[in-house]
């Protein structure tokens, strides 16, 4: 096999990301700043990093944001009055509050009280229905929209494609698939989990692999058939102590191995990763269209 594609997501996120300038200096020329509202309960030091990005992202771009990081201790509560105020802000068009939450939090049930006109992470309940019903006004998650639009950047056919797609998530597994199931997209797609049997097997039949698991390095060569283009998603920490933070990144993919058997796949980092960010903006523009219309 000759050498793979390598996606190159840095490069498709900064050209959404210059089509977004664009469209933000027309809103502004109306008087209108696109805002969004990124919150963190906690301290974990990943979400930490995500959310620092996306406010960094916001200030690159010329979209307001606000960054709202509560101690681990704040109440489901003050969370969800927090909510109710970035509701009724009209400087704000889209609210995030990163994910996981710590675990006294009720992440559903907090979910529900974001208005489904600012969820620009697409998990309100109506906005997951509005997916899998093909509206296009509603917001579908960061992640796997940038995954569609990767393999649009590359002419990646993926009608009558068999799509494999590990993980069931509502972040990323259970959308992905929903897009690629769309008429829009036409691929024939299996979701695997944990429970699956023989998950190499499956995953050799596949035209497309979509890792969305969490699991540092687990789809190898033996899960790739020939020609397979290969997704990941996966953002894993691993320990090691040459790198100066004493760990390093991983995907879900032991990408040396993989890299010998696929057509196209997306390195980590520099995949799938900067385009998440890149959604984001674009959800948060689409928002702010919406609601100033
Ligand atoms: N945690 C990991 N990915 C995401 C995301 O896309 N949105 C939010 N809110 N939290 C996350």
């Amino acid at each position: 096999m000759s050498s793979p594609v390598i996606i190159n997501g840095k490069e498709v996120a900064q050209s959404i990301r210059e089509g977004l300038v664009k469209e933000i200096a027309a809103l502004k020329e109306q008087g209108i700043t696109p805002g969004l509202a990124v919150v963190l309960v906690g301290t974990d030091p990943a979400s930490q990093v995500y959310v620092g990005s996306k406010v960094k992202a916001c200030e690159e771009l010329g979209i307001y944001s606000q960054k709202w990081e509560l101690p681990t201790e704040t109440t489901q509560e003050e969370l969800v009055e927090l909510i109710h105020r970035l509701n009724a802000d009209v400087r704000i068009h889209g609210i995030l509050v990163q994910s996981p939450p710590p675990k006294h939090i009720d992440e559903e049930a907090v979910i529900l009280n974001i208005d489904p006109r600012k969820d620009v992470d697409g998990f309100h309940p109506i906005n997951v229905a509005k997916l899998v019903l093909e509206d296009e006004e509603g917001f579908v998650p960061c992640t796997p929209q940038g995954c569609m639009e990767l393999l649009k950047a590359y002419n990646i056919e993926t009608a009558g494609k068999h799509a494999v797609v590990i993980g069931r998530s509502m972040i990323v597994g259970k959308p992905m698939a929903n897009l690629l199931v769309s008429k829009k997209a036409n691929a024939t797609v299996t979701i695997a989990h944990s429970r699956t049997k023989d998950l190499p097997a499956l995953c050799r039949t596949a035209d497309i692999i979509v890792a969305a698991v969490g699991r540092p390095e687990m789809v190898t060569a033996d899960y790739v058939k020939e020609g397979a283009v290969v997704l990941d998603v996966g953002i894993n920490r691993i320990p090691d102590e040459t790198r100066p933070r004493g760990y390093r990144i991983v995907g879900d993919v032991n990408y040396e191995s993989v890299k010998e058997k696929c057509a196209a796949i997306t390195p980590v980092p520099g995949g799938v990763g900067p385009m998440t960010i890149a959604l984001l903006m674009a959800n948060t523009v689409k928002a702010c269209r919406q609601l100033t219309r």
